[in-house]
Order: structure tokens, then C-alpha cells, then sequence
């Protein structure tokens, strides 16, 4: 299993490099704009600036809605870095797009899964990656990590080579009923996997190894 970043800053890459948990990215037009990047030539930039920094897969989102924009979109995106992958919408045209890019050997994120037959339909048309949005689910008041179980269940039934990415990823509860569902790939923001990271017992033995190593010293 693997652990993506969630984001498109550079700094939080570069510290979750650093620490050896940026097993790849995930951005879309949200995360962007949140680092302040406009225009075409400075977005393009901005996703070669990461995919510099990650040995790992970058998925980066069409901003397009019709098939032909969104292929248009894909091939030229496609062409920054080997290790971009296009993340397409769960449409009809977005469905069409990704059995065109497949074909042509771009790689395809199908991104906004919130169903199994969402799931299973963005593979038949040929995605490499898909993405169940957790958290968005949870916050309509269905299980989330529920219909990541059942996805990731149908995709080992029938031997699929699609890569399940738990997206929308929001708690601590999000990072282990994903790894307990077996998905292939987390994708969270860094903040999350670092609170996950700690637990009251680990700072409370702490606290007793350092005050007896001072006995020690
Ligand atoms: C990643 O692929 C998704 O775009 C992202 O996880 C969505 O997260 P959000 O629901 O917190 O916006």
C-alpha cells in the first residue's frame, strides 16, 4: 500500500519526501487555487515543479467537461513529465475520454467515485487508477470507507489491474479503515497522516524513557 500527498504544495511535498511517506500526488482545480497559480503556462510550471519532486505518479485534473476538450487537455498535460497521470471526471464524456486516452497509452485517474457501479464502469473503460472520495460520502451521511470496502472487494474478485486510491481522506479513522479495506493507495493531505500519527501512549512513554535517561546520565 501506498501513501500519495493530497496536495499542490511544494513545501508539504517536500517535507513528506523528506520523510518518506509522498509515495506519489494528487491534485485537482481546488488545491491549485489554493497556491495562488493562474494562467495556463504557470499551471503547466507548477505540476513539472512536483513532478521533479516525486518519484511516484502525479495525477493531475482536466478542467475540461466535453470529450474533445478533455483529450485535448489530457495529451498536452500528458506530455510535462512520464510520471503524470490524467484524472478524469466519473461523466459519460468523461467515460469516453478515458477508453480514448487508454487506447492512445495515456494513463487515467477517473476521479469523483462515490458508487460500485461508478467504480466498475470507470474500469471497463480502461482507467488505470480510480478514485472513491471518502470523506464526501461520510458528510452526505453514507459510509465512505463501506463502499471503499466494497470496491476494493470487487476489484480483487475480478482480478482487475485498476489501482484503488482511497481519496477525500479526512481522519485518522478515514487512514485505517482504508488500509483494513486493502486499497491499493491513500491519498491525504499531510496533516492528516501526521495525526495519525501520534497517540497519547507513544507521548507518555516518551515522557518516561527521557525522565529515565536523565537517571541515567
Ligand atoms: C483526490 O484525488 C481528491 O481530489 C481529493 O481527495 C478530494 O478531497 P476533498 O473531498 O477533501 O476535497
Amino acid at each position: 500500500m501506498k501513501f500519495f500527498l493530497d496536495t499542490a504544495n511544494l513545501d508539504q511535498i517536500q517535507e513528506g519526501v523528506q520523510l518518506g511517506i509522498c509515495e506519489g500526488v494528487t491534485t485537482n482545480p481546488t488545491l491549485m487555487a489554493r497556491e495562488n497559480i493562474s494562467g495556463n503556462e504557470n499551471l503547466i510550471e507548477h505540476y513539472r515543479e512536483i513532478s521533479k519532486r516525486v518519484k511516484g505518479e502525479v495525477s493531475v485534473e482536466v478542467m475540461a467537461e466535453d470529450y474533445t476538450s478533455m483529450v485535448r487537455e489530457a495529451i498536452d498535460l500528458s506530455s510535462i513529465h512520464s510520471n503524470i497521470i490524467i484524472k478524469i471526471p466519473c461523466t459519460k464524456d468523461g467515460l469516453n475520454a478515458i477508453h480514448t486516452l487508454t487506447e492512445r497509452g495515456i494513463r487515467c485517474n477517473c476521479t469523483l467515485i462515490f458508487s460500485l457501479s461508478q467504480a466498475i464502469l470507470a474500469v471497463k473503460a480502461g482507467a488505470a487508477f480510480i478514485s472513491p472520495f471518502i470523506g464526501r460520502l461520510d458528510d452526505v451521511g453514507i459510509d465512505g470507507v463501506k463502499i471503499l470496502k466494497d470496491i476494493v472487494s470487487a476489484m480483487r474478485y475480478y482480478n482487475s489491474d485498476a489501482q484503488v486510491i482511497a481519496a477525500s481522506i479526512r481522519n485518522t479513522r478515514h487512514i485505517i479503515g482504508s488500509i483494513q479495506a486493502g486499497t491499493d493507495i491513500i491519498t491525504s493531505p499531510l496533516s492528516v497522516i501526521l495525526s495519525s500519527l501520534t497517540h497519547p501512549l507513544t507521548d507518555v512513554g516518551l515522557k518516561t524513557f527521557m525522565e529515565d535517561a536523565q537517571k541515567l546520565k
